[in-house]
């Protein structure tokens, strides 16, 4: 058993090699073969495709997929610890599966991800959560077969999570969501250590994966079909300052775009890092999307320094402007934290300001949750729920009025949309992105899926738009 330690995932050795291996198989313990598996993920897009990795580890292990939990006879919750109700959702969901194991008492349930590296989470998993059989952490994803196995073997819960500085393991098997969009990391953990964050905990110091990796990866995607990758990491526009001299996120972006595959994304952007190679190149290469995540956080410079973001709100603006004028038809999203401790309605307003100025295509806006162990844990909260709720709602407002003002801007226009699938809302119309990243709701006669189709836009609503196929029109 190896238990997560706070004060072990926070330090940082800027002079220890980063260990880089190929995955190792391991075969899964005789009985468990030919068995169904269910998995959830929550959080983040890189817990997305660490969700893919261990659907692919248990499926190149001939465990069958299935689509419902009470089918399963192994069940894995893939983790976020980001904020309070990520953890909430979890073990809800703990919940059920304690149910359906009364009926089923072979039934494996396993925990991984981002609250698996919390301390507070697995003293009380193993005090009061026997039912969890294994737990595994962010470091350990490739060794999960090792873990089940050891869980079978003893009869035993099995917690094995390491708060290391972490390692990047190559070749782990992966099933995909997605047929025509794929995720790429390229740089995992991060060491900005936002005060208010978990991530830097959960998932270790910042390390890139080697761009030769990345690039055939790319190349081995786009000769399977894929028209789209993301680039991932929490903070892409650091990628190879950990690893490289001279070689960083705009090298890895026109190499990338080389390889010619339709669509390139990157997310997420932090201010700090981001240079205006990046920005030439995002505007230079058709191939690399116009489309920008850039949280801010907040508007005030009192609340920024506080939860250590590094810029200024006349920096953040700067950047801001820069990216808009050089970046054609790009757009620009945002996260916005409210009611971070000792935010007042004066430093609020700063933020409503920011939002009024820059008018975001859409921002992601949150209550603050204090993480156990982050800095601002231990920051005096004087803003009570109500007011947080408050702010929150006023903000969306702001948000929601320019995310609807840019998508009315689009009525009229002929964009190019990638379709993912049949839409959500009318199994009759067709669900696509645009090249910046605005949701299209797509009349077509003909299944257009997976393809990157002209779509006249007819209609705005503040989440999406609504269009024809041009050869419809
Ligand atoms: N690496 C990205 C953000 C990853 S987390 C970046 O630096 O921009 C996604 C978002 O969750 C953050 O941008 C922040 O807005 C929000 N978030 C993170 N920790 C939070 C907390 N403790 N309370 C509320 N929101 C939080
Ligand atoms: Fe968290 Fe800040 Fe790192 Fe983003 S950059 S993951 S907000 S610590
Ligand atoms: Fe959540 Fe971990 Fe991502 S905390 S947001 S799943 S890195």
């Amino acid at each position: 058993m190896n238990l997560p330690n706070m004060l072990e995932a926070k330090k940082r050795d800027k002079n220890s090699n980063i260990e880089i291996y190929d995955y190792k198989e391991v075969k899964i313990d005789e009985n468990l073969v030919g068995k169904k598996f269910f998995v959830r993920t929550y959080g983040c897009q890189m817990n997305e495709h660490d969700g893919e990795r261990v659907k692919g580890v248990l499926l190149s292990q001939g465990l069958i997929e299935c689509e419902t939990l009470d089918e399963a006879d192994l069940a894995i919750l893939n983790t976020c610890a980001i904020r309070e109700n990520a953890h909430d959702k979890v073990f809800g969901f703990m919940g059920l599966v304690k149910k359906m194991k009364e009926s089923k008492p072979d039934m494996l349930l396993g925990i991984c991800g981002c609250m698996a590296q919390e301390e507070v989470v697995v003293d009380e998993i193993k005090s009061k959560y026997k039912y969890v059989d294994f737990v595994f952490g962010t470091h350990n994803l490739d060794k999960m077969i090792e873990v089940i196995n050891e869980r079978v073997r003893t009869g035993r819960q099995n917690i094995e999570v390491y708060s290391i500085l972490g390692n990047v393991c190559e070749g782990i098997p992966e099933r995909r969501d997605s047929k025509y969009s794929a995720w790429v990391d390229i740089i995992l953990g991060c060491d900005k250590f936002c005060t208010y964050c978990i991530v830097p905990y959960t998932r270790g110091t910042q390390r890139s994966r080697k761009y030769e990796d990345i690039i055939s990866e790319v190349n081995r995607l786009k000769s399977e079909g894929y028209k789209e990758i993301t680039l991932l990491g929490q903070n892409v526009n650091a990628y190879g300052k950990d690893f490289y001299e001279d070689y960083n996120l705009s090298n890895l972006l026109r190499d990338v775009s080389d390889t010619g595959i339709e669509r390139i994304r990157f997310v997420t952007s932090h201010p700090w890092d981001f240079t205006d190679e990046m920005i030439d190149v995002i505007a230079e290469c058709d191939n690399v999307m116009p489309y920008v995540h850039l949280p801010i956080q907040s508007g005030s410079d009192k609340i920024l320094k506080l939860m250590g973001r590094k810029y200024t709100k006349k920096e953040y603006l700067e950047l801001y402007n820069k990216i808009r004028n050089r970046v054609k038809g790009v757009s620009i999203t945002t996260d916005i934290i409210v009611g971070f401790p000792g935010e007042t309605e004066e430093d609020f307003q700063c933020t409503l300001d920011v939002v009024n100025e820059c008018k975001f295509d859409g921002a992601f806006t949150f209550a603050f949750s204090p993480r156990v162990g982050t800095p601002a844990e231990k920051l005096e909260d004087n803003t009570n729920i109500e007011d947080k709720n408050e702010r929150l709602h006023r903000l969306n407002e702001v948000v929601n009025k320019y995310s609807n003002e840019a998508n009315q801007r689009c009525v009229g226009s002929v964009m190019k949309c990638l379709v993912i699938g049949k839409s959500e809302k009318d199994e009759s119309k067709y669900m696509g992105y645009t090249e910046n990243m605005k949701l299209v709701n797509i009349v077509s006669s003909e299944d257009v899926i997976g393809k990157i189709v002209e779509v006249k836009i007819d209609e705005a609503k503040s989440f999406s738009l609504n269009g024809t196929r041009v050869e419809e029109c």
